[in-house]
Order: C-alpha cells, then structure tokens, then sequence
C-alpha cells in the first residue's frame, strides 16, 4: 500500500466522510449574508471552528477541506486549524483552484483556474499540514453543453493538478460537477457525467496519476432541479452506480459525493440507497458541503455564542451521513 493509498483510505474508510468547509470568501460571504451574519475573517472562523471541535470529527468527518484564509488562521486554544483538525483526529486539506473562468472560444462554459505556481503553492500547503486537496471542475448541461472543448479542457486541468498534488505527497480530489442546473433529465445527466468522468480518467492516467492515491467526488445522477422528469430513490441510485461502475478505474480507492443542492434530507437518503446497492468494490462516501453545514448555519446565526447547540445539530448531521455511507441510514433516525 502507498503512502497515498493510506491517506485516501484513512479520509474514507469506516463510514467517514468529507466536511467541505472551503467555501472561498465570495460564497460564505453570500451565505452569511442570507442568515444575517456579518462576514468577516473573524465570524467565518467561529463558526468554522464551532464545527471543527464537534464531537463528530472523532467517529464521522475523516477530512476537512479549507479555503487558503482558513488554513493561515489560528483557533482560540492558539494552535492553527489544521493541527486542530488533526488533533481531532480528521485530515485537513485544502481547496487549491483559483476559480471557474469563462473558457475562451467557447459560450458560457467555464474552465478552472489555478495552475500556474501551483507546485509552489502546495508545498507550502503541505508545510501547513495539508494532506489532501480539492480541485472542482465545473460543467453545464443544456442541447450544445458541456461540449468536448470544456470537457476536454477541464479533464486536462485536473490531470495536470492531480499529478503536482501527488509530486508534493499529497492526495487529489478529483471534482468534476456537473450542476443540476437546468430542464434535462436523469438519463442526459448519467450520459455527460459518464462522458465527463471518462474523459478525467484518461488524462489522469496519461499523466501517470496513481489512481490508488485518487479520490473522485462526483455528482449523484439526478434530472435537473427544474426538468419535469421525476425519478425515483431507486433509480438515482441505480443511474449513479451505473455511471460509476462504468467510468471509474477500479484502482480507485474510493468515491465522496457532492450534494451539489439537494437538501440535507435529500443527499443523505440518496447517499444511504446507493450504499445499500452498492455493486461496485469502491468506497462511497460524502464530501458535502451545504448538506452538512445548512441547519448548523441557520441555527448557529440566531446566536453566535451558542456554540454547544450549533455543535449538537451538526453532530446530528454528520451521524446520520455516515450512517449513510455504510447503507444504514433510516428516516426514522432523524427525530431521535
Ligand atoms: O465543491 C463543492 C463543495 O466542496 C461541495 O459542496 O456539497 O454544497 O455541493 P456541496
């Protein structure tokens, strides 16, 4: 087993999951605005830390992904936050593009950004504590997109990002999203994620990526959020493992989903079905963001101080999604 394998490992196995915490200043900015909270460096790191000295870090969250200020931040004890997530017993890792920019030559898509300096930027990453990154790709579907330009210039980025990740000794997440914007149905999105997926694994391979230090954190397949068509848990389920089973070396060790929207409810009950149906060798986990973070957010802006309560809630969240990664999640659970 390499190095990396065991880092992968160590961030997915058992049920544990991924708390993505690396919203950048922009989009916490917009989320803090939609509860009240003014944001500044000092209230996002509150709340940040409020999350990362829960309780659940020990037994659910196996990483954290930062954004760059959090990572150059220090929590009330004196110790910086990735020796605190470390202490806890989680990863810490970091989200290393600089962004989705419009593609040139291309309408409205968008390429990621964030390559050049990037081999100087992780290793003071790796300094700081960081063993895992993040890198999203992002991708529209309507009748002309993603189209091969973006598909093809986005596989390149993370390919080239994943091989610098792992030059530094670090483990690449891999994310290519394909939003859930838009009328299309289930079967539109499970053949562009396929494609997508597809497309990032053959470039990652030409790069001479070790697949066995890679984690893909996909989308679910799911119809867009304003498509008429309804599908069934059992049929996200099955799209999802299909796209995966078919588009995904087996070399990898493992797969932490997005929730990319869905509710907290949602994400969780679907990530709970595709573990339960799980006819593939590989890890499914989560790597969530707002799916975790939302009620903690919401409760948490009522009062800022009332950090046991905030901690309770997102504790709740964080077992219900691990439940959920090991197929034993119920809605039952959620009122207890
Ligand atoms: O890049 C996306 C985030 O890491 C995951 O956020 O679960 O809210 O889609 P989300």
């Amino acid at each position: 087993m390499t190095e990396l394998n065991k880092i992968a490992l160590k961030i997915i196995s058992n049920g544990k999951g991924i708390l993505a915490a690396d919203e950048s200043n922009g989009t916490m900015t917009k989320r803090l605005d939609a509860v009240n909270v003014p944001s500044t460096p000092e209230n996002r790191l509150l709340f940040r830390e409020t999350l990362f000295s829960s309780e659940s870090m020990k037994d659910c969250i196996g990483g954290v992904i930062l954004y760059d200020e959090t990572i150059n931040q220090s929590v009330s004890s004196g110790k910086t936050v990735a020796e605190s997530i470390l202490e806890s017993g989680a990863v810490p890792g970091i989200k290393v593009d600089t962004g989705a920019k419009v593609l040139a030559n291309s309408v409205e898509e968008k390429v990621t950004e964030g390559l050049d300096g990037l081999r100087e930027r992780l290793k003071k990453y790796y300094e700081k504590g960081a063993r895992f990154t993040k890198w999203r790709g992002v991708y529209n579907i309507n009748k002309f997109h993603p189209s091969k330009l973006a598909i093809h210039s986005n596989a390149h980025a993370l390919a080239r990002y994943s091989a610098l990740v792992q030059e530094c000794g670090m483990v690449p997440i891999v994310e290519p999203e394909v939003l859930m914007d838009g009328d299309h149905s289930a079967e539109d999105c499970l053949s562009k994620t396929s494609e997508v997926i597809k497309k990032c694994f053959e470039d990652l391979i030409l790069h001479k990526v070790d697949l066995t230090g890679v984690i893909l954190k996909p989308n679910m397949i799911l119809p867009g959020d304003k498509s008429k068509d309804k599908i069934s848990k059992e049929e996200i389920s099955s799209k999802t493992l299909e796209c995966l089973k078919n588009s995904v070396p087996k070399e990898v060790p493992g797969i932490a989903f997005l929730s990319g929207g869905q509710s907290e409810i949602q994400a969780t009950e679907n990530l709970n079905l595709i573990n339960k149906n799980n006819n593939t060798d590989f890890i499914m986990t989560y790597s969530f963001g707002r799916a975790l973070q939302q009620s903690a957010l919401k409760f948490w802006s009522k009062d800022i101080k009332n950090i046991k309560g905030t901690q309770n809630i997102f504790n709740h969240r964080a077992k219900m999604c691990t439940l959920a990664a090991q197929g034993k999640w119920s809605s039952n659970l959620e009122n207890k």
